[in-house]
């Protein structure tokens, strides 16, 4: 079989790296979201989708799941809590978002730590900064208001590999990898 066609026939995956909530948080976080809905129309993402991207892979060939796994294996960060506080648009009005408004500093050592170590292992990533958010409602037909959202804290103690998979009713989303934030060592 010539190389391409191997390649093409070689099991895919389409994964991501990302910050997955807990219930409790998840419910806070899609309670919030059905209001945004009410008032700006569009799609409500499933609650039990509702996680924060750190690093989109894409299409990848399942025998590099363990060059992912060493990638983040990389990782040290500790653990942190992200208060989202803020509700933002994206593709005109249609894409609609919350995010924290003041970002904790390991939320972005852990992406660029992520990136770079996914970088060296020759994974192509976005070239855009890194910017937190969680896309709550798609298709929506009106912006959100500029007032301030209720802030939710979401304690994060660690990173997952996310496998998405088409569904009749959409994507899911299957956990394949999970690694914790470590505490740094007190001197
Ligand atoms: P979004 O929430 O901003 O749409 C799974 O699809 C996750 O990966 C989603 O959170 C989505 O971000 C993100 N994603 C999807 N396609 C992407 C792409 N081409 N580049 C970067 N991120 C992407």
């Amino acid at each position: 079989m010539p190389d391409s066609a191997a390649a093409a026939a070689e099991p895919r995956l389409r994964v991501f790296f990302a910050l997955w909530p807990d219930a409790p948080t998840a419910s806070r976080l899609h309670r919030e979201a059905r209001q945004l809905q009410r008032a700006c129309g569009g799609r409500l993402m499933r609650q039990d989708t509702i996680h924060l991207t750190l690093a989109f892979l894409g299409d990848t060939p399942v025998s590099r799941l363990p060059a992912l796994a060493e990638a983040a294996a990389q990782v040290q960060v500790p653990p942190c809590a992200l208060v989202l506080d803020r509700c933002g648009n994206w593709h005109g009005n249609r894409v609609l978002w919350l995010g924290p408004s003041c970002p904790p500093t390991p939320l972005g050592l852990l992406a660029a730590q992520l990136g770079k170590a996914l970088r060296e292992r020759g994974f192509a990533l976005e070239k855009r900064p890194f910017a937190p958010h969680v896309t709550v409602v798609r298709n929506a037909l009106r912006p959100p208001a500029a007032a301030p959202v209720p802030a939710i804290t979401w304690d994060v103690p660690a990173f997952v590999l996310v496998a998405s998979e088409r569904g009749p009713d959409g994507a899911h989303y299957r956990e394949i990898g999970r690694w914790p934030l470590i505490k740094e060592a007190a001197n």
